[in-house]
């Protein structure tokens, strides 16, 4: 068993920049370095597997035998996980969530499993996803009930908390329905974030404390880094472009408030990648691959490991654009500008390296060309004096060398994306 203390650690974070001037703006732009809840975990932005967008609150398994929510569900996808390539990219948490629980908790407090569609428990389940390599996350609720009515964490923090680590669990994602008030929001989050701690288990923490707090205020995101790995801010994902595109306005929107509190320990969590289902078309997909890149988000899957196009497999293992998301430096990206429709999103990356990804927000139409000055990119050092270009999406291509003065010319797909990494030429 790992012991884990908490520190709450002031975090200096690395700067990379060639220019004096831009050192300077660079400085000043990340003034609220952060204190992040330090147990140590989700360095880079946790990769799994979650079951809810796809398979949500589906108990019947006599009508459904495999989609509903049970121990043999998981245990495929961990068997799928391991030999389908995904463990190696990256996708390690296999992720319960809602309406895996009994409607009582035991005679001692305890929450149990559905004993039908989780015969053999959490506990076996959690030693046979170890036995992959993989680890085990689950759900519960800081309220009264989870979000589909079974038994909440409210009075239980410590209980749950030291069942879940007794069992193996290693992610919890918890939920926000059913709170009297946002003081009891807030404090159920924070007393649930310190009993993992004092299992001495290395849990993630997965909060939806903004989200459920702005409707009220708005969130202290200083204070949410200190206590939880990552933290929804935003409504629940869709297989749609609708939901996708809301989800990257309300990030865009907000910007100000939720980029410079990201950081190794700590992200801001847009929601499930939904790509490999049905509502998104291929453009879309990747556009929802480069954008979770570029805003450093947790990259949790929701779809069917069993049924999935080897397109949308290869999209979802790209390990360049995953090498996006999983930067050392930690830092989010953000929308850069939007001119005409098209969307410019950018992120510093190691190495003085950027990731630029420019979006086609225009639904009607056919493929748009689009000019770019370099210059204008990475705070005006990317490619000072010059930098390789390469294309990841949606097509690897090196694109070669550009000088800090030259322009690129692109054609983006409507509702697509491209996304280039731009490594730094000093000499
Ligand atoms: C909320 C959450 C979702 C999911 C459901 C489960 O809506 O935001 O991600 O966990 O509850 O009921």
């Amino acid at each position: 068993m790992i012991t884990v203390t908490m520190r709450l650690a002031r975090r200096v974070q690395p700067l990379g920049c060639v220019l004096a001037l831009r050192f300077l703006v660079l400085v000043l732009w990340d003034v609220p370095a952060a204190w992040a809840l330090d147990n140590g975990l989700a360095t880079t932005p946790t990769m799994g597997w979650l079951h809810w967008e796809r398979f949500m609150c589906n108990t019947d398994c006599e009508e459904e035998p495999d989609s509903c929510i049970s121990e043999k569900l998981f245990m495929q996808m961990a068997d799928l996980m391991d030999s389908e390539g995904w463990k190696e990219v990256g996708y390690e948490y296999l992720c319960i969530d809602d309406c895996w629980m009994a409607p009582q908790r035991d005679s001692k407090g305890r929450l149990q499993a559905d004993p039908t569609r989780f015969p053999s428990g959490i506990h076996y389940l959690a030693n046979y996803v170890h036995s992959k390599g993989l680890k085990l996350g689950i759900y519960a609720d800081v309220g009264k009930k989870t979000c589909a009515g079974y038994p909440g964490s409210f009075g239980y923090y410590d209980i749950d908390a030291k069942l879940f680590a007794d069992w193996g669990v290693d992610l919890l994602k918890f939920d926000g329905c059913y709170c009297d008030s946002v003081e009891q929001l807030a404090n159920g989050y924070k007393h649930m974030s310190l009993a993992l701690n004092k299992t001495g288990r290395s849990i993630v923490y997965s909060c939806e404390w903004p989200l459920y707090m702005w409707p009220f205020r708005k969130p202290n995101y200083t204070e949410i880094r200190q206590y939880c790995n990552h933290w929804r801010n935003t409504g629940d994902v869709y297989d749609s472009w609708q939901s996708v595109k809301s989800i990257l306005n309300w990030v865009s929107f907000n910007q100000k408030t939720i980029v410079t509190v990201a950081g190794p320990g700590g992200w801001n969590d847009p929601d499930m990648l939904v790509i490999g289902n049905f509502g998104l078309s291929w453009d879309q997909q990747i556009t929802q691959m480069a954008l979770w890149a570029i805003m450093a988000a947790p990259l949790l899957m929701s779809n069917d490991l069993r049924h999935i196009s080897t397109q949308a497999k290869a999209l979802l293992q790209n390990k360049d654009v995953i090498a996006i998301n999983q930067d050392p430096l930690g830092k989010q990206g953000y929308l850069l500008r939007k001119e005409d429709n098209i969307e410019v999103w950018e992120r510093p990356l190691s190495n003085l390296a950027w990731a630029v990804a420019m979006v086609n927000m225009q639904e009607i139409g056919g493929p748009r060309s689009f000019t770019i000055n370099i210059a204008s990119l990475g705070q005006g050092v990317a490619c000072n004096p010059a930098c390789h270009i390469t294309e990841l999406l949606p097509v690897k291509t090196k694109l070669g060398f550009y000088e800090w003065t030259s322009c690129l010319k692109t054609r983006i797909n409507p509702s697509g994306t491209v996304l280039l990494r731009l490594e730094s030429q000093t000499t």
